[in-house]
């Protein structure tokens, strides 16, 4: 499997954005190849209850993107935020959320700033039938803090099929260590290339599936 580190990835991502493919634009791909991945796989999303579990940078902004794709199947999604919506980091992910603020009748909205905003909630981690894990990917650092660290152990808890978004929270993207835990995944849906650090970590990863985000092949040139 042909394997990209964080750093090239982000040099990827910048010489996109120079060609006029936007950030934007390449985690709206995101969404759109996971819902389409889920919906094969899954066969039928129709009143499965789907939980997106996202964190405040661009990997929850990718969980956003997928929620409204797989709005539009029938599904009961509800999408946790690690925080509050002001602590939602890039303006993609931003403007992925604001969307979902709008989808009052599709997408139930929570927004969870703290470990007791979460107890509050973690039967419905449990009971999920697929939780999207879109936590972390790339920008993990360091101990993982609260409410985090008790999603990665509700996710790992609940026996619904568990879906990775780029990397497994609290994997290390370049090179597989795990910071203090990881969320163990049944499959791992990486955008554009596989993660050096996914690979030998099946155990966390499960299968890993590659989907495509748009990137022009040019943006692959330093
Ligand atoms: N589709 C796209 O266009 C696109 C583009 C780029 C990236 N991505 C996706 O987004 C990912 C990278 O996005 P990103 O750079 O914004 O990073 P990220 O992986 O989304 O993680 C960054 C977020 O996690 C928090 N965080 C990091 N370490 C933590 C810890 N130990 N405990 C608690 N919180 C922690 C950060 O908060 P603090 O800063 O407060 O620590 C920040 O909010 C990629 O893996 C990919 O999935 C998508």
């Amino acid at each position: 499997m042909e394997t990209i580190t964080p750093q090239q990835m982000r040099k990827v991502e910048q010489n996109c954005e120079k060609m006029g493919v936007s950030l934007l634009l390449l985690m709206e791909n995101a969404g759109r190849s996971i819902a389409d991945y889920l919906k094969t796989s899954l066969k039928d999303l129709k009143r499965k209850k789907i939980v997106v579990v996202a964190g405040t940078g661009n990997n929850g902004g990718d969980g956003f993107a997928a929620a409204r794709h797989m709005a539009r199947e029938g599904a009961d999604i509800t999408v946790m935020l690690l925080g509050k919506a002001g602590d939602i980091k890039t303006a993609e992910a931003i403007s992925n959320w604001q969307i979902l603020e709008k989808m009052t009748r599709s997408v139930k909205l929570l927004t969870l700033p703290d470990k007791e905003a979460l107890d509050m909630v973690s039967e419905t981690i449990v009971r999920a039938d697929v939780l999207l894990d879109a936590i972390f990917g790339t920008g993990i650092r360091g101990k993982i803090r609260e409410p985090h660290s008790t999603a990665i152990d509700l996710i790992n808890r609940s026996r619904g099929f568990k879906v990775a978004l780029d990397i497994p929270s609290g994997l290390d993207p370049l090179d597989g260590r795990i910071h203090d835990k990881g969320v163990r995944a049944d499959v791992t849906i990486t955008m554009h290339k596989a993660k050096k650090g996914l690979l030998g970590q099946r155990k966390y990863t499960g299968e890993v599936v590659v989907v495509p985000i748009g990137v022009p092949p040019e943006a692959e040139e330093s």
